[in-house]
């Protein structure tokens, strides 16, 4: 079996910054992988990302939720579990990244970012790069990466982002928290300018005030970035969140009565609509390329 663990302490020992900017490129033929992120922290990232992952589960998708909070786990808090690795044991080569993971449901694996850890905590882009595609390397063309990042744009968030299929944008209504993702775009797009991104915006008050909002970001976007987000989500304000993280077992896993489950439902019925829009556009571009090479062929024997 590949040491992924010594191949990650070698790159961390041997190799710069920018030559690691190439390692977040997308890997072919690996999960789809999405990137849950927010400028302002406490926006409601981590509760968005466990539930999501519960529910494309169940949709019979193998899910590998990365938390990317590097040294500030909180997705074990909310699942109510106690995840006997975390990254630094893979770096430190005390196992390797395959065994690292742990089953917190149906479908589910977690690998855990440790808490309070200052060696996870100062990880770097480079790091964060090479972990995200290794965590790739791992993950079958029918399953989903799902990266819970900590706040902000530093380097190992923009690491995860950019490698991502789709970056989910988390935001609520309020203006410093409008005006940070605004900024995580702007960073994100200068860096990968393809990033194909979904603005979520939480705890908002209705569906028309979410539009509005995003009506508003996108035209900043446009006029400062000459780009914007391709779609926004809504999500309503719902006390039971704050019941399921106290109880420590995550809302769709509950009977809270949730009002926030049928958006949750329609965001990850969305996921695996793109998820298949991108299975059926590298099907139809590898029977491209057979069909271009058979021809080549036919056309070369023809001489
Ligand atoms: N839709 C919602 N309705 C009510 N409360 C919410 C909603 N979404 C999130 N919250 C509350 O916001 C708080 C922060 O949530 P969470 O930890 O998921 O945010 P985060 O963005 O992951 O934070 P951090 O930046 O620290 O990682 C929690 O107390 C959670 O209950
Ligand atoms: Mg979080």
């Amino acid at each position: 079996m590949i040491d992924q663990a010594a191949s990650l302490r070698e790159l961390v020992s041997t190799r710069s910054a920018d030559r690691c900017r190439g390692q977040s490129a997308q890997v072919q033929g690996a999960a789809y992988t999405l990137a849950v992120t927010s400028g302002k922290g406490g926006v409601g990232k981590t509760s968005l990302a466990v539930n999501l992952s519960l529910l494309l589960a169940r949709k019979k998708r193998k899910i590998w939720f990365m938390d990317a909070d590097f040294g500030l786990a909180n997705a074990e808090v909310l699942l109510g579990v106690t995840p006997p690795f975390n990254v630094m044991h893979v770096l430190r080569g005390e196992v390797d990244l395959a065994s690292a993971w742990l089953d917190v449901a149906e479908g589910v694996k977690l690998l855990s970012s440790g808490s309070g850890l200052e060696d996870v905590a100062n990880i770097d882009g480079c790091r964060a790069a090479y972990l995200i595609r290794s965590v790739k390397c791992l993950s079958g063309p029918d399953d989903i990466v799902l990266a819970d990042t900590g706040p902000g744009i530093d380097d190992p968030v923009m690491s995860i982002l950019t490698a991502a299929d789709e970056v989910m944008v988390v935001t609520t209504p309020e203006p410093t928290a409008l005006t940070d993702s605004y900024a995580t775009m702007k960073v994100l797009f200068s860096q990968r300018p393809e990033s194909d991104v979904t603005l979520v915006i939480n705890c908002c008050e209705s569906p028309s005030q979410a539009e509005s909002l995003a009506k508003a970001i996108s035209n900043v976007c446009q006029k400062f970035l000459g780009r914007s987000f391709q779609r926004y989500e809504y999500l309503p304000v719902d006390n039971s969140l704050a019941r399921a993280i106290q109880a420590q077992k995550p809302l769709v896993m509950g009977s809270y009565r949730s009002r926030l489950e049928p958006w949750l439902w329609k965001l990850a019925n969305g996921i695996e609509r793109r998820m298949k829009d991108r299975h059926s556009a590298l099907a139809f571009r590898e029977a491209g390329l057979r069909v271009g090479h058979w021809s080549e062929a036919a056309a070369a024997r023809s001489f």
